[in-house]
């Protein structure tokens, strides 16, 4: 961890229970988190003990009983629900254990969305596409659907996706959960090489100590607090 580096993501006291009284599961017990530029964090844990729900928050996606969470010194509960998107899609990139493409669309189409969304022009769009497929070492199937394509490549893809907005900070929630040792490794590979050169913030939501260990920090989520 580099305190000098500035603070782009964090969250201070978080609570977070679902469902009403006898019913009521309290996940998050008050969660102090902060993530710095160029960062790497993982958070580990037990299947069930609120890392996704976590990632959520963090992510904006999802909104705590009470607590603060702050991206690039913006307080997410001060925003409407319209801001807390805008500054979302702008500054942060998610990856999750499904790629979650669009069947119907192409690679290149697929990693374009992002910007297409934000009515990014087509022509530019589809060049930032092209050069962060390149990125990933995809460009040559750039017009393949992701049923034409492996695991692996899909998952790369994903990446591409989340990353051609140029994000502060990457989100991911057992990026290889789905793939095999080797797989998983050319995915990683990509994503340290990505990490790397674009100066990425990022939380690797995982359940893989190799992975874990190659990230600069490790919390462990476990009562609903992180240690
Ligand atoms: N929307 C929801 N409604 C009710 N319970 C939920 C909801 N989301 C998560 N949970 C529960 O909260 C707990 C933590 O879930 P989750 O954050 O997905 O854990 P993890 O990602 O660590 O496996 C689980 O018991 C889960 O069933
Ligand atoms: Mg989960």
């Amino acid at each position: 961890m580099n305190e000098k580096n500035k603070c782009i993501l964090s969250c201070r006291e978080v609570f977070k229970s679902f469902g009403k009284k006898s019913n009521r599961l309290q996940v998050l017990n008050g969660v102090f988190f902060e993530l710095r530029e160029g960062d790497s964090v993982a958070i580990t844990g037990a299947s069930g003990s609120g890392k996704s729900t976590l990632l959520h928050i963090l992510g904006g996606l999802d909104v705590p009983d009470s607590g603060e969470v702050w991206f690039d010194n913006e307080n997410f509960s001060h925003l409407t629900d319209t801001k807390r998107g805008h500054v979302r899609n702008y500054g942060m990139g998610f990856v999750y254990q499904f790629h979650h493409l669009l069947h119907e669309f192409t690679a290149l189409e697929n990693v374009a969305m992002p910007l297409i969304i934000r009515r990014t022009n087509t022509h530019e769009a589809l060049q930032k596409a092209r050069n962060m497929l390149g990125r990933v070492g995809l460009v040559d199937r750039q017009s393949h659907v992701p049923s034409e394509l492996s695991g692996g490549e899909r998952q790369r893809v994903a990446l591409a996706r989340a990353l051609v907005t140029n994000p502060k900070c990457l989100l991911a929630d057992e990026p290889t959960g789905n793939l095999d040792q080797q797989t998983a490794e050319e995915v990683l590979e990509v994503l340290f090489e990505l990490q790397k050169t674009m100066n990425l913030g990022m939380i690797i939501v995982t359940h893989d100590n190799s992975l874990s260990s190659r990230l600069g920090k490790t919390y462990k989520l476990m009562k609903g607090v992180l240690s």
